[in-house]
């Protein structure tokens, strides 16, 4: 296991939503309860960052800063629908030394069309899809293991 000592947790657009917006897709839990459950999951000695914003720049703003960190061990990304079209957030993913594992609550192949390409899947270390919050807890533990 890495020594490193936090975790980046990035959710991206209208994420900060979730439990109000179309709960029989993303479910009935906050982004809030999501995090703090995340946080039980760390080891003693990590601390979990979260982050959420709608604008694609400050998204790509924190993965700069976390992704040069030799602190951080990774960085949980739900880029949202920016996940399906945005090339300046899979450049930054590109662009940093820090793991980035990608992660939607829904499952994004099991939907339209257009949620079946995530243009930063191949920049990032995995892809966790359809778990609901589950996703971001693999996400942790794959991190945690690399
Ligand atoms: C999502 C899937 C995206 O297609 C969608 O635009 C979201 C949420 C998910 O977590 O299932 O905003 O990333």
């Amino acid at each position: 296991m890495s020594d490193n000592k936090y975790i980046l947790v990035v959710n991206g657009p209208n994420l900060n939503l979730l439990g109000k917006r179309q709960p029989e897709i993303y479910g009935a839990t906050s982004l809030e309860d999501i995090n703090r459950e995340l946080a039980t999951q760390l080891p003693p000695d990590f601390a979990l960052i979260t982050k959420q914003s709608n604008c694609e720049g400050e998204i790509i703003d924190n993965i700069h800063e976390a992704g040069f960190d030799p602190d951080c061990a990774g960085i949980i990304l739900n880029a949202g629908a920016y996940s399906h079209y945005s090339l300046a957030i899979a450049d930054a993913i590109a662009a940093v030394n820090t793991p980035v594992v990608e992660v939607h609550l829904s499952n994004i192949y099991a939907r339209e069309e257009y949620r079946h390409k995530s243009v930063i899947a191949p920049v990032c270390r995995g892809s966790i899809s359809g778990f609901g919050p589950l996703s971001y807890s693999l996400a942790l533990k794959a991190i945690l293991e690399l």
